[in-house]
């Protein structure tokens, strides 16, 4: 399958509706993917990005299609990750010797993975490719997500093509922002955005106002994940500009696991009393163990302070909320207060660890922690109430 996107560029990538898993288990994919690849023609023929290696025989055969491969002048990879490179060997046993184009990682990372010498052309940030009327300009973007990014710029049709960054993993037939569900669109955006490239917020910032600073102009992003931005394709620039801004919600989120409900009942009865304080706020429950593990940390990035809670148990916490825990001090999440809760038998350690792991996240401490025996009774019940609407007046 191919798509027109204007009479220069045509859409050769891959709708992946059946992929819920990415990055091995590391991603949930509810809505599918798209790999992205675009063939641009101009006197000049160029293949940007290829698609991830189990598409790799039915990408080249569909290429075929469009075009006599020998007439590929020029291929850029803008980014190295095998959802983007998967397809290059197939490619390359058909035309070994065109030039791709990348940038100095970007050679070391492709070696890496394919261990192939192919005619890979080093590019920096500002270099230009013609292609007839047309520029190529190349923009490095290290560490959006990896040190190998890049982006292309392409003039007369205005188009950045930024690879993995204003992504999405959504699979859709119509390819375009302003042609699918609204909220699906949103949704899957954050979520790509606080589990993937929340830890590079800083370079996020400053590479947008770098760009910003070239003044050129953009009528389309085409990103190599989802839709393509051709309808006010600046908004998902500014949303980033907000994400990466220390980004919250007036929301309070409780994530927990428990053993026998314990310390789900607490959480029920801390969010009651944080109701009664914040009204007004977002108070959100979210079992660790039930839910999604990305859901989840979509979920703290948009609070502005989440309670965290577990059974002691092995004097330890319970493992879903070790592996969220984990994933939340990757994110070098700035800007977010915390507590911890949790009920217990005999030793209770669940509580302090928490607090450990909170303060190991630069998640500062908004109080001491609550934790209570067993089954919470009435009275402990009251405790966690009380507990709640005292620490939603700091909040
Ligand atoms: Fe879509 Fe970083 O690969």
């Amino acid at each position: 399958m191919s798509m027109k996107i204007n009479d220069h560029i045509t859409w050769v990538g891959k709708i992946d509706w059946e992929l819920k898993k990415f990055h091995g288990e590391e991603y949930s994919t509810h809505r599918g993917s798209s790999y992205n690849s675009y063939l641009v023609r101009d006197k000049k023929t160029v293949l940007i990005d290829t698609i991830w290696m189990p598409y790799a025989k039915e990408f080249v055969q569909n290429l075929k299609k469009e075009i006599d491969l020998s007439e590929i002048d020029y291929i850029i990879a803008n980014h190295a990750e095998v959802d983007h490179s998967g397809a290059l060997p197939e490619l390359m046993k058909e035309i070994p010797d065109t030039p791709i184009y990348c940038t100095k990682n970007g050679i070391q990372s492709l070696k890496g993975h394919y261990h192939q010498d192919w005619n890979f052309v080093e590019v920096k940030t500002g270099d230009k490719l013609n292609i007839g009327d047309r520029d190529l300009i190349f923009v490095e973007a290290r560490m959006l997500h990896w040190p190998d990014s890049m982006f292309v710029y392409m003039t007369e049709d205005n188009i950045l093509f930024s690879n993995d960054a204003f992504g999405q993993h959504y699979a859709s037939e119509s390819l375009y922002n302003d042609t699918v569900d609204q909220a699906e669109l949103y949704q899957e955006a954050i979520k790509y955005y606080a589990n993937i490239l929340t830890p590079f917020s800083p370079f996020v910032t400053k590479k947008i106002e770098e760009v910003l600073s070239f003044n050129l102009p953009v009528d389309m992003i085409c990103t190599s994940h989802g839709v393509i931005w051709r309808d006010n394709p600046v908004q998902i620039v500014e949303q980033y500009l907000k994400w990466a801004d220390h980004y919250q919600e007036n929301q309070v989120t409780l994530v927990y696991d428990s053993m026998w409900r314990g310390t789900s009942r607490m959480a029920e009865g801390i969010a009651e009393g944080l109701k009664k304080s914040m009204p007004g706020t977002t108070i959100k429950l979210v079992h660790a163990g039930l839910m999604d593990k990305n859901d989840v940390i979509t979920e703290i990035f948009k609070s502005k302070a989440i309670l965290v809670g577990s059974s002691t148990i092995n004097k330890g916490i319970l493992s879903s909320m070790a592996a969220v825990l984990e994933m939340v001090k990757g994110l070098k999440l700035k800007n977010k207060k915390g507590a911890a809760f949790g009920s217990y038998g005999w030793s209770g350690e669940s509580v302090p660890l928490l607090e450990e792991l909170l303060e190991e996240s630069g998640i500062e401490l908004a109080s001491a922690g609550i934790k209570e025996l067993w089954n919470p009774d009435e009275d402990a019940m009251a405790r966690c109430v009380d507990y709640g609407e005292t620490l939603g007046k700091t909040l």
